[in-house]
């Protein structure tokens, strides 16, 4: 294996030898301006009314996520991996959110690199924005790499319609389990995770059914999408949910999805499906406030091949039960990162892991 792998797109899983990534970056991130039956579906409650759409969230936390988002490439590149970087872009002016999150609009199914149709408005142009020279270096790398960007959408953008009705006491309440309706496709790309040829997902507050059927329209031949029946009611990005560690062995938050629901999809009946016996705390100062994500972020580790994981310096606990499943994790602190709303998964997007096989 050559030291850097070349510019290219190829990954299947979460768990083969990681070659190549993008790893975000925090600075001058905003506090989203979606509506707020959005955010309130979404997010911690306690949280809600510390921010007002459109507010940067304190520098202090930006500052120190820039550093952990930029250790972490650096812990990347020492393991001779390929790390890509957005661009620097003012969300703040531009209205958006942030570039810490790549996993959420880019999604790499074999050869090709999906961008997903976002539901929230506030994010349309992230991709455009952060990573169109990554998506041009990659595109137009010869290799056979295929770039498949999301819709445009033309006219009124109707996905948030008829979603919130009046109550009783002429308050506004939701009209359905689910925050947005199914007028136009529409997903978040961490919805999904990658099992060889099956890709597993879930319905949540941002992704719905034709965006499931437009994610079966676009993955490269041979692929299959599959939607897990999970009872999070707050859904939004499957992956503090599952945590696949390596091929045959993973770990899920037994409040969310069962085992019996997992056990419906083929793909695993031949794993280990571990619920997860620790519960986390939500953490306490001098930490910073998750202010978009429950606890259950302590998932949202990493594997870099079957053996490392990356796990958040904080959650020893947890650390400690996976080395008893023969992982080896590698602790990075990302506690501020995890304050704007993700952690290693999230953080990154795998272009290349090597090994793969049918
Ligand atoms: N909604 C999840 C939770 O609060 C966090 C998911 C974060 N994932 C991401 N890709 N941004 O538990």
């Amino acid at each position: 294996m050559s030291a850097i792998e070349p510019a290219f797109v190829s990954a299947e899983d979460e768990w083969s030898p990681l070659r190549s990534v993008i790893v975000g970056r925090a600075e001058d991130s905003a506090f989203p301006s979606e509506p707020e039956h959005m955010m309130a579906a979404t997010m911690p409650s306690e949280h809600l009314l510390r921010f007002k759409p459109l507010s940067p969230f304190p520098p202090a936390i930006l500052a120190r996520a820039q550093e952990e988002l930029d250790n972490l490439a650096d812990v990347m590149r020492k393991e001779g991996i390929r790390v890509y970087r957005p661009n620097k872009v003012n969300w703040l002016k531009m209205q958006g959110y942030t570039g810490a999150m790549p996993r959420d609009g880019l999604m790499t199914v074999g050869s090709a690199l999906i961008e997903a149709p976002f539901s929230w408005r506030c994010r349309r142009h992230e991709i455009t924005l952060a990573y169109s020279e990554i998506l041009s270096e990659l595109g137009s790398s010869n290799s056979g790499v295929t770039i498949c960007r999301a819709p445009l959408i033309t006219g009124e953008d109707t996905l948030y319609h008829g979603m919130l009705g009046k109550s009783r006491t002429n308050g506004n309440i939701p009209t359905s389990r689910w925050s947005i309706n199914n007028s136009r496709p529409a997903f978040d790309a961490a919805d999904f995770m990658r099992f060889g040829k099956v890709v597993i997902g879930q319905l949540s507050h941002v992704t719905n059914r034709r965006g499931v059927e437009y994610l079966r329209a676009v993955v490269p031949e041979g692929y299959t999408v599959e939607i897990l029946e999970t009872t999070d009611e707050h859904a939004m990005h499957i992956d503090a949910t599952l945590l696949p560690l390596r091929k045959g062995l993973m770990v899920y938050q037994p409040e969310r999805v069962s085992e019996h629901e997992l056990r419906q999809h083929e793909v695993f009946h031949d794993w280990e499906l571990l619920a997860c016996p620790i519960t986390p705390e939500p953490r306490q100062p001098p930490s910073p406030p998750m202010y978009m994500c429950s606890p259950w972020l302590m998932l949202n580790a990493l594997s870099l091949d079957e053996k490392r994981v990356l796990v958040e310096a904080n959650d020893k606990e947890f650390a400690a039960w996976l080395t008893t499943l023969g992982m080896e994790p590698i602790m990075v602190p990302f506690g501020h990162v995890n304050s704007i709303g993700g952690s290693f998964h999230c953080a990154t997007v795998d272009l290349v892991r090597s090994g793969a096989k049918d």
